[in-house]
């Protein structure tokens, strides 16, 4: 349990967007060789959402950001730093999404700026959100995980194109004195020794844009699924093992367990070594796919909205992605208002 004196952080609101347009498991099995039975069998993925050809990735921040902020009961003023996880930035270089945002929600003069960790983007924002505002440098911090994954798929290759969505979360951490509202604990952890397990090759300083490049398919995500699934089940379980006895809670005793929506045989195998409920478990990966860093917001939100997250209950959160990085969380949700 954290022994900080306040301020602490508290997780003061979440909100989500979804594209509305559905590309179901059927539709796939018109544009390359698989099967729905395939799908579901081996990922649990039934439809995901692609965002329309001119909605970007900050179009759908903006909306996530917009109801949270909402949600918090704070106005947009009182926002002091915004920050985006995203690894489908609106632009490659400059400048960041979190800028973009910023100017859509019409937060001005507010330092803002992107994080690229992939799947665990939502969670290293809540580690980064948590510093700054125990530091007391900032009050009220806009956090967006949002992407545009289908702009970086490439729609043949069936070991990748099956998996990804489109989507946003975002979320309100705030200082707060109650020590019953504080985040309990953060882990963010990173190996970039598996660099090549999950990597867009192009464009960047190594593979600069050109002809070549985009005839080469550089520009598209690349996967090691295989044995980027067994690692992360791995790796997950025992994260998530460790927040739990560091901070001496039982894994019963945890309401809702929300891990990054990859695929359902790595969430039931991490639940399954925790001996996790299934009402414990919140599932969202049959109607999102894998959304990267809007994952866990969205699932979160879902929850939210169906009104089973109620003020002061425990989230437990863990995630697994490109870099390769992973991290969990254990906070509880300290929002003032429930949804209706
Ligand atoms: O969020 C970031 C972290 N990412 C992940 O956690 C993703 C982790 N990986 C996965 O979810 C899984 O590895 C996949 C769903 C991508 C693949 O499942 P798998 O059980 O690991 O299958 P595999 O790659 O070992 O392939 C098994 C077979 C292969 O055929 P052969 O060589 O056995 O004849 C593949 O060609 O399945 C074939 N296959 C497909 N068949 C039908 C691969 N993709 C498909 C497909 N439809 N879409």
């Amino acid at each position: 349990m954290s022994r900080a004196l306040p301020p602490f952080a508290a997780f003061r609101s979440i909100g989500a967007y979804a594209p509305k347009k559905i590309l179901s498991n059927a539709d796939l099995e018109k544009m390359i060789d698989t099967t729905d039975a395939w799908i579901t069998k081996r990922t649990g993925i039934k439809e995901r959402r692609i965002a329309a050809e001119d909605e970007s990735t900050s179009d759908m921040g903006a909306k996530a950001a917009t109801i949270a902020i909402e949600r918090a009961g704070i106005a947009k003023e009182e926002i002091d730093l915004v920050l985006c996880a995203t690894v489908t930035p609106d632009y490659f270089n400059m400048p960041s999404t979190a800028c973009i945002i910023s100017d859509k929600l019409g937060i001005h003069n507010v330092q803002a700026l992107d994080i690229s960790a992939a799947c665990s983007g939502f969670v290293y924002l809540l580690s980064i959100a948590k510093a700054f505002i125990e530091s007391g440098m900032k009050k009220n911090v806009l956090i967006i995980g949002a992407e545009k994954f289908s702009s970086i798929v490439d729609w043949t290759d069936r070991g990748t194109c099956i998996l990804f969505g489109d989507g946003a979360g975002a979320a309100v951490i705030s200082a707060t004195t109650d020590r019953e509202e504080a985040f309990v604990d953060v882990h963010a952890s990173a190996d970039g020794a598996y660099a090549d397990f999950l990597v867009t090759p192009a464009p960047g300083s190594v593979n600069p844009m050109s002809q070549k490049t985009l005839d080469a398919g550089l520009n598209f995500v690349q996967m090691k699924g295989n044995e980027t699934f067994k690692l992360a089940v791995k790796t997950l379980t025992k994260d998530v093992k460790e927040i739990l006895a560091q901070n001496d809670i039982q894994a019963k005793d945890i309401p809702h367990f929300i891990p990054h929506q990859a695929n359902y045989r790595i969430i039931k195998a991490v639940g399954d070594a925790l001996n996790m409920r299934e009402d414990q478990v919140v599932v969202t990966v049959h109607k999102y796919g894998n959304t990267s860093a809007a994952s866990i917001p969205m699932a979160i939100n879902d929850l939210y909205e169906s009104g089973k997250l109620k003020y002061g209950e425990l989230m437990l959160l863990d995630t697994f992605g490109g870099g390769l990085t992973w991290a969990s969380a254990l906070l509880p949700f300290a929002g003032k208002r429930v949804y209706t």
